[in-house]
């Protein structure tokens, strides 16, 4: 027998924690993760020398642990994060996937993408240039996606002899940021991610901070648990024809769908019993599918399904409205104006909707607001009300996660936000 301690463990074991690491251009994003993976005995072998010798043939002061990323990705030529970037390491704990996002202006798309898919996120900020635009703007789509367990790093503390007065200085600034616009961090904390103090070891420069080491942090960070208690979302990818039965497939998004429960469909209004759950390899006997798992149902009767339609049960639907309030944030080239159309998807639906109206709009900077703004500019953040032709099944962002954070498409990928807590 396992003792529940052990249990505990090795199911922590499995869990895997998305970070992402954000902040300015050159602030140390890709060094820091250099490092993590050299401190954690994550590089493969020999690496680690390699990397010294590449450092010294460029002429670099010391080791460039961003360099460890290049094996990853093509960046050593544009010396700049492109894309973003996955790396996994593990710690004694847990494994994790680190995403590297780059600090460039053009790039918040990638991003924002890479934030999006994260359970908890670093904020990185040089102890010598201090918080500056794409430190305000990177923490406010943290804010907007609902990241809530965030780290903040200041990170080039060597630069700065690891002075404790510079680190509350910097410290302070980031803290009156991230305060104005609603979010706490768990957690700050000096570090070098050249030298390695704060990372894994505390170093011998830092007796001054009494916290803990950026392993220690993220070790402390919970794996968002699957959303099983919330009410039953199933939403429809496709309908496939088998012999003679329809199978509906699709994901559970949130809740638990049962053999024998009654579904109801959005925005059809139909009902249908479940006959069968279907799983590939088979099972038999499956009587439950929980959220995150991909299934085919059966129906015991014939009524209309297609892509796009929510099924729940007929006690918690969700709302069904035309006009929805939205936060965005706009990455669309071509301004976003009252008027224009755009696709609109989340989960699996997908439609047409039209801009009513903008109702504020933030500037990241000094969260300035605009009320009577005409038009949304790129990289802006906005409060907007959008009209579509039919009507929406549609769920409150806090409620249900995934489905609640819908992307709206112009040409191009153009908006991810998160739609208005609309029944709060
Ligand atoms: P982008 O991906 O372009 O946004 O940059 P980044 O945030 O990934 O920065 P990167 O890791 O490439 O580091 C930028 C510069 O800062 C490099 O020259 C690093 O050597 C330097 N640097 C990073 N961390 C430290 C540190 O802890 N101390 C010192 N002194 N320099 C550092
Ligand atoms: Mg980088």
């Amino acid at each position: 027998m396992t003792s529940k301690a052990t249990q505990t463990e090795s199911v922590l074991k499995y869990q895997q924690l998305r970070v992402v690491i954000v902040g300015h251009v050159d602030h140390g994003k890709s060094t820091l993760i250099g490092r993590l993976l050299y401190d954690t005995d994550s590089l493969p072998a020999g690496k680690a020398e390699e990397i010294e010798k590449v450092s010294a043939r460029r002429g670099a002061e010391s080791i460039e642990w961003s360099f460890v990323l290049d094996a990853f990705q093509a960046e050593r030529d544009q010396a700049v994060t492109i894309d973003t970037t996955q790396i996994w390491f593990s710690t004694a704990l847990r494994d994790y996937v680190i995403i590297d996002a780059p600090g460039h202006r053009e790039f918040l798309k990638n991003m924002v993408s890479g934030a999006a898919a994260a359970d908890a996120a670093i904020l990185v900020v040089d102890a010598a240039e201090g918080v500056q635009e794409q430190t305000r703007r990177h923490a406010y789509l943290l804010h907007l996606l609902g990241l809530r367990q965030v780290a903040v790093v200041i990170n080039k503390m060597d630069s700065q002899g690891y002075d404790a007065e510079r680190f509350n200085e910097v410290a302070k600034d980031v803290v009156a940021y991230l305060q104005s616009i609603g979010m706490t961090p768990q957690h700050i904390v000096p570090l070098s991610a050249r030298h390695g103090d704060m990372m894994a070891g505390r170093g011998d420069h830092m007796d001054w901070y009494q916290g803990k080491t950026l392993v220690e942090i993220l070790d402390s960070f919970e794996v968002a648990a699957p959303p099983v208690a919330r009410a039953l979302r199933f939403a429809v990818q496709d309908v496939y024809r088998q012999n003679k039965e329809r199978i509906v497939v699709g994901r559970v998004e949130t809740g638990i769908l049962r053999k024998g429960d009654t579904l109801f469909f959005s925005p059809s209004g139909e009902k249908a019993g479940v006959k069968s759950i279907e799983v590939w390899p088979p099972q038999e006997n499956k009587v439950e599918a929980r959220a995150g798992e991909a299934i085919g149902i059966t129906l015991d009767e014939k009524i209309f399904v297609e892509r796009g339609h929510i099924a729940s049960h007929e006690k918690n639907q969700p709302m069904l409205s035309n006009v929805l309030q939205a936060n965005i944030f706009w990455l669309g080239q071509t301004p976003l104006a009252v008027g224009n159309s755009y696709k609109i998807r989340y989960a699996t639906h997908e439609a047409m909707v039209t801009v009513q109206s903008i109702d504020r709009v933030i500037d990241t900077q000094d969260l300035a607001q605009d009320e009577d703004g005409a038009a949304v500019e790129r990289n802006a953040v906005a409060e907007v009300t959008l009209r579509a032709r039919h009507m929406l099944p549609i769920d409150p962002y806090i409620d249900y996660f995934r489905p609640g954070r819908p992307v709206l498409h112009d040409r191009t990928y153009i908006l991810r936000g998160r739609r208005g807590e609309l029944d709060s």
